[in-house]
């Protein structure tokens, strides 16, 4: 396989290129990335010499870039990665929003048509489908209800996914997932930034209750998911992923503050985001049956081997925390918190 992977320098997609070179060593993987305060090249130093990987520094909203590497490298597959992902800078600036995450995916949708690709995957949300009251799961047949800019613009891009599948007959799959956790993952979303605060003896802004639950899967788990829909995904199809693990806010807060030996006065409830989705729960009976998806990771060990990387990685957190995140923080929290 040659396989475009956008976005590949964050959170999930290097956690995603280290999987597949890993699973799949003969297959060569371009990461296309515009390194945006989320992009960090550090996050795949470890593969950065491997013969089958190569790094291209672009934007998906530059069609001309995009055919000359599909070209360059005879690409055959793509997974759209590249986002804007975090909810909170939706809110602020839901332009940037729209323009990569919608007009983005068109772009690549174009390119991925014309060159004839052989598959698209859209990695997607399950922020697509809104909010859930304190019963039922999301399925792949719950309607599309987004809350914020963000979840609005990833729900937007599902639909154009889709209709190059209806009109143009490109092989495309949409997943939408649960919350990830794990290494790598940038301290502007919560479990990253709870662990790290409680390390350095921080507050730990809690929005709200507290009580707004979240459903938690970690990231290898999500890759070995992508990896199935891409070799096995039925054209056209959406597929749920996520593994049961639901938890109040706090309840996870005070958890990884026990774990840490931290004191429960850290936590510092502040304003509530927002549009604030109150549940997330996923049914992820259908790849499970069709895919035979299976996650491999306990809540309780994900979270162990998350905490014990942060602990283990600080020089990789403390850099990104000296720089331009601490204008962002003190945007978002303000006098809030210290
Ligand atoms: P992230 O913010 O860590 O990484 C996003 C990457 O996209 C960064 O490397 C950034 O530089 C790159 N990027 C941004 N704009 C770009 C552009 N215009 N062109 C090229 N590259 C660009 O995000 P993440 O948490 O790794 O999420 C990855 C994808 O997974 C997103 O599409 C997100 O919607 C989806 N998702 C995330 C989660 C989660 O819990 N983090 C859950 C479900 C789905
Ligand atoms: O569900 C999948 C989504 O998960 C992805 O599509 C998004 O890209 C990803 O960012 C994530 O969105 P959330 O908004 O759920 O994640 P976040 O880590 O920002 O927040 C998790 C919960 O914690 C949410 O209920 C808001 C709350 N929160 C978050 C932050 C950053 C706090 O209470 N305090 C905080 O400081």
């Amino acid at each position: 396989m040659k396989l475009l992977v956008t976005g590949g320098a964050g959170f999930i997609g290097s956690n995603f290129i280290r999987y597949m070179i890993k699973a799949h060593p003969g297959d060569t993987i371009i990461n296309f990335d515009a390194l945006t305060y989320a992009g960090n090249p550090e996050n795949l130093e470890d593969v950065q010499n491997n013969p089958h990987y190569h790094f291209v520094h672009g934007d998906i909203c530059n069609e001309e870039l995009l055919y000359f590497v599909v070209d360059q490298f005879a690409v055959d597959t793509i997974v759209n990665f590249a986002a804007a992902s975090h909810v909170d800078r939706s809110i602020y600036e839901p332009g940037l929003f729209i323009k990569t995450n919608v007009l983005g995916t068109q772009t690549l949708l174009e390119v991925a048509k014309n060159k004839h690709i052989k598959k698209y995957l859209q990695i997607s949300t399950d922020e697509v489908y809104g909010s859930l009251g304190s019963a039922g799961y999301f399925t792949e047949a719950t309607p599309l209800a987004p809350n914020s800019p963000y979840a609005a613009s990833k729900a937007s891009a599902d639909m154009i996914v889709r209709s190059y599948f209806e009109t143009y007959g490109l092989d495309i799959n949409i997943t939408r997932c649960a919350n990830n956790y794990g290494p790598w993952h940038f301290p502007e979303k919560l479990i990253p930034l709870i662990i790290i605060n409680a390390l350095e003896n921080k507050e730990l802004p809690v929005y709200g209750d507290g009580k707004n639950i979240r459903d938690w899967l970690y990231v290898d788990d999500h890759c070995a998911a992508i990896d199935l829909v891409l070799h096995q995904g039925k054209p056209g199809e959406v597929f749920n992923i996520g593994n049961h693990h639901e938890m109040r806010n706090i309840d996870l807060v005070t958890l990884i503050l026990d774990k840490l030996n931290k004191p429960h006065r850290l936590i510092n409830y502040v304003s509530d985001r927002p549009g604030h989705d109150r549940r997330y729960a996923i049914d992820a009976s259908k790849i499970k049956a069709e895919l035979g998806w299976q996650p491999q990771y306990r809540f309780e060990t994900g979270i162990n081997e998350t905490i014990q990387w942060y602990l283990t990685h600080k020089k990789w957190w403390q850099k990104i925390r000296s720089g331009a995140y601490k204008s962002y923080y003190k945007h978002q929290y303000g006098s809030a918190i210290e």
